[in-house]
């Protein structure tokens, strides 16, 4: 039905009566987003650990979408033509004349995916938005980001109104492990197969995550679009840029006039299409109960269901290869540590513990500031205690930065000039000490080493000392006296002094084994570490805590990040020694800062004492709290939390 060249505009007007009565096979589903085969954070996360568990229920019938990207195409895309229920739809819309990318995903499970080239609806782009300003009243100004949001929604909307046309959905034979799943669906009694749709076509069911892919759902909603929608939304345009403003932001949530607010933020095309979204899906789904407050006041609809975020948890045949682990990648840091305070003092590793946060450098919202004043607070008792414990904290942000700073190159040159003349030594000491032990003499140990080696050690020791406290950063910030971290250090004292128990290195930058700094991957550094600390004040989820826990690191969340919420609200606590081998609930080692409707001062006192907790434990108490973490991470795994989507898809298929 459909010329070269013309655009699809209801064309399900025109088959859809037929479509939509009769028997159908078994429902497809399609998971877009901007984030799909395109790293950007959360949800890109979501997406790629949760195939395979999407694969068992869906199988073959399973796709994603998301905008086509050169680079991150060339290495996460690879092109594949095969028996796909998803083709024929494929090639209806590049005989329409849009450039689509059909191949496998290459993440785990290798799923299928759609990449849409969106400068193909380039050429629609001033009919598309007047369209969604006459009949949504969402604006959409000329603006690089949102011109990008409208052509990606465009060919989205394409995509979709062909799926659902007989023509690309004819019969088609069915790929092995679908059948495997229709009989699986038979067997269990009613499965997504039990649906009944359209005459020659399947149901389809999309689910749409976040604004940046949803423009399509107000347009195919007025077009009757015989598919349905579930929209997820992980956080709310305007909900973040409140909290980031508001310091009273929860108090507040209820008496915004969301409209003026999104106005005054210059975000009326993301709110506007966010809102049109909620509304116009079958189903509207967030992440956590926290966001979906946010839903209720800042969007006007409820969810219908909450989908909370899991993970992948890959287990080891023994614990002690994960302790290990922890091991090895401590060992690592040690080495960044003595590099960047021994050149002017020293203190002792083995009494040393890392600590660190993580995540986009929202400072009020990552509860940074938080985090700050409690290791100042911190830093009073542990002096107090005089323990001998030294905390070395690590926080990991990406902010404005010029370049790595001199000194902290400096410090890791002198280590690996330390290590590689060591190493010399090493050779000859063993090489002589071998000839001289085998002729039977006895060995006097000063002349192993030749004066050279001698020599060069105690210039490099000389050279290496210096006379100012270490630095509490990393980098050369491009606007270092706005920062807001470096200023609460000033403010709290924080210097790296050599008699404070608290030390502090800000990095400016995301970890990555490239960086010369710690040459480790980020959950490598992870896993070194001892504690992660994450007290947010505004997170619709928050993947962090949930990662450091599955990399077997105690965590500390906040009763206002979605993560601590729903182990707040849905696991028993197990906690100060209770319910020893009961049944599972919170572990020591996951901890939850409360900040709902509590004053700052009263969260930074608890976050005060539970990090003081985590260093009054000995070695003993922290290998068992790093092992009941890593089993309480088993809860958060896609096999367990998977079970949320179908539910959603359920009531989509439902509500068709
Ligand atoms: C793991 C290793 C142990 C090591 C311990 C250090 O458990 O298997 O060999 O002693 O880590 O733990 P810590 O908490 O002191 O870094
Ligand atoms: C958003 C949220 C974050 C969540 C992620 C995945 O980025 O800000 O809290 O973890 O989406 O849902």
């Amino acid at each position: 039905p459909v010329r070269r060249g013309d655009r699809p505009a209801n064309v399900h007007e025109r088959t859809g009566n037929a479509l939509r009565s009769a028997t159908a096979r078994q429902p497809l589903l399609v998971e877009a987003a901007w984030e799909a085969c395109n790293p950007i954070g959360g949800i890109y996360t979501v997406l790629r650990t949760k195939v395979q568990t999407m694969q068992t229920k869906w199988g073959n019938r399973y796709c994603l979408a998301g905008p086509y990207d050169q680079v991150h195409a060339l290495r996460e895309f690879e092109s594949d033509e095969g028996a796909s229920p998803f083709r024929p739809a494929v090639e209806a819309m590049r005989a329409a004349g849009y450039r689509v990318e059909l191949g496998r995903w290459l993440v785990a499970g290798r799923p299928w995916i759609v990449l849409l080239h969106r400068s193909d609806a380039q050429r629609y782009l001033g009919d598309v938005k007047a369209r969604l300003w006459r009949d949504h009243q969402i604006p959409t100004p000329d603006d690089e980001l949102i011109d990008g949001v409208v052509a990606f929604g465009e060919c989205l909307r394409v995509f979709l109104s062909f799926l659902t046309q007989s023509g690309a959905t004819a019969e088609q034979p069915l790929a092995p492990e679908e059948a495997d799943a229709a009989r699986a669906a038979g067997e269990h009694g009613a499965g997504p197969g039990d649906h009944e749709a359209s005459p020659s076509g399947r149901a389809v069911v999309a689910q749409i995550h976040e604004w940046m892919a949803a423009p399509c759902i107000p347009m195919l909603r007025q077009e009757s679009w015989p598919g349905t929608f579930v929209f997820t939304t992980h956080a709310t345009v305007l909900g973040r840029y409140l909290a980031m403003n508001d310091p009273t932001f929860y108090d507040h949530l209820p008496f915004y006039d969301a409209g003026a607010e999104a106005t005054k933020f210059n975000v009326a095309s993301q709110h506007g299409i966010e809102r049109a979204a909620a509304h116009g899906s079958q189903v509207f789904t967030t992440v956590s109960d926290i966001t979906a407050l946010e839903c209720r006041h800042l969007l006007g609809r409820d969810v219908d269901h909450v989908l909370p975020n899991g993970i992948n948890t890959e287990r080891f045949a023994a614990i002690h290869q994960f302790q290990h682990l922890h091991d090895e990648y401590k060992n690592r840091i040690h080495e960044f540590t003595i590099g960047h305070f021994f050149p002017s003092y020293t203190f002792d590793l083995d009494k040393t513990l890392y600590l660190f946060t993580s995540g986009r450098y929202e400072y009020r919202n990552k509860g940074m500031d938080l985090t700050i004043e409690a290791l100042a607070r911190l830093n009073h008792r542990l002096k107090a205690e005089g323990s001998g414990v030294t905390v070395v904290f690590f926080l990991i942000t990406r902010a404005a930065t010029r370049s790595i700073s001199v000194a902290s190159l400096k410090g890791c040159s002198y280590v690996d000039d330390f290590r590689r003349t060591i190493a010399r030594y090493e050779r000859q000491i063993a090489e002589r000490l071998f000839m001289e032990a085998t002729r039977g003499g006895t060995t006097d140990l000063n002349t192993l080493v030749d004066d050279y080696s001698k020599l060069r050690l105690r210039r490099l020791q000389q050279e290496w000392k210096r006379s100012g406290l270490p630095s509490v950063v990393t980098h050369d910030l491009v606007d270092p006296g706005r920062d807001p971290v470096l200023d609460q250090l000033h403010r709290c004292h924080l210097h790296n002094a050599q008699e404070d128990p608290v030390k502090v290195v800000f990095h400016p930058d995301f970890i990555s084994g490239t960086s010369p700094l710690f040459g480790m991957d980020y959950d490598q550094f992870v896993r070194g570490c001892h504690l992660g600390v994450f007290p947010s004040y505004y997170e619709p989820w928050g993947y962090t805590p949930l990662e450091s826990i599955a990399l077997g690191v105690p965590a500390i969340t906040s009763d206002l990040a979605g993560f601590g919420s729903y182990v707040a609200q849905h696991m028993p606590a197990q906690r100060h020694g209770g319910a020893e081998g009961g049944t599972a609930g919170v572990p020591e080692g996951v901890s939850i800062v409360p900040r709902r409707g509590t004053d700052p001062n009263h969260s930074a006192e608890v976050l005060t004492e539970e990090m003081l907790r985590f260093c009054r434990l000995d070695r003993r108490g922290r290998i068992t709290q790093r092992n009941a973490v890593e089993d309480f991470a088993q809860d958060f795994d896609w096999r367990q939390l998977a079970a949320h989507y179908e539910e959603a898809y359920a009531t989509a298929i439902e509500r068709l």
